[in-house]
């Protein structure tokens, strides 16, 4: 027997027999994920300037990390560990973007950013430091938001970005 499911976050669609331990879409924890009949869109409520510019800096972050995470997965061998990975991780941060652009109302903008460093390891290296740093900035506009859909967006940011980190930094040892 499987199950509609959506996720109260990114608002992607899973069937499965259960819910998934972290959204396949946007990496948000298993709370945020609902079957359909209790699930509703994140987008919308008014935001605070601070709020539109804690998200819009959350826009350029997110759309850097795309443009870079897929540059890397298309610098390594096709269906190679690093090839695979950075394209989940890609993924995951363009639909962070998404999100992001949608509690703003604003159209998405192009995936423009960093390029592959030329090797594994020293874009592991950046990987790992660029999702610390977002970790440390979501948690920053988490301790000053006050729209309830924006506060579970940087929740669930921080949840995801947090993973990202951890699986890097496993590969670095
Ligand atoms: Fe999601
Ligand atoms: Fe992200």
């Amino acid at each position: 027997m499987v199950d509609l499911f959506v996720c109260g976050i990114c608002g992607e669609p899973y069937i499965g027999g259960s819910k998934p331990d972290d959204c396949p879409f946007c990496g948000a924890p298993k709370k945020f994920i609902t079957g359909f009949e209790e699930f509703s869109t994140l987008w919308n409520g008014e935001l605070t300037a601070q709020e539109k510019r804690d998200l819009q800096e959350t826009v350029d972050l997110e759309v850097n990390a795309t443009a870079y995470y897929k540059d890397v997965s298309d610098s390594n061998e096709k269906y190679s560990k690093i090839n695979r990975l950075f394209k989940q991780f890609a993924r995951v941060e363009e639909e962070h973007a998404e999100v992001a652009c949608k509690l703003l109302g604003i159209e998405e903008p192009e995936m423009k950013g960093e390029k592959s460093k030329g090797s594994i390891e020293e874009d592991l290296k950046r990987t790992r430091e660029l999702e610390k740093e977002a970790v440390k900035k979501y948690k920053k506009f988490l301790g000053r938001v006050e729209n309830e859909n924006a506060r579970k967006f940087f929740e669930a940011l921080i949840h995801a970005e947090k993973g990202h980190h951890d699986h890097v930094d496993r590969e670095l040892k």
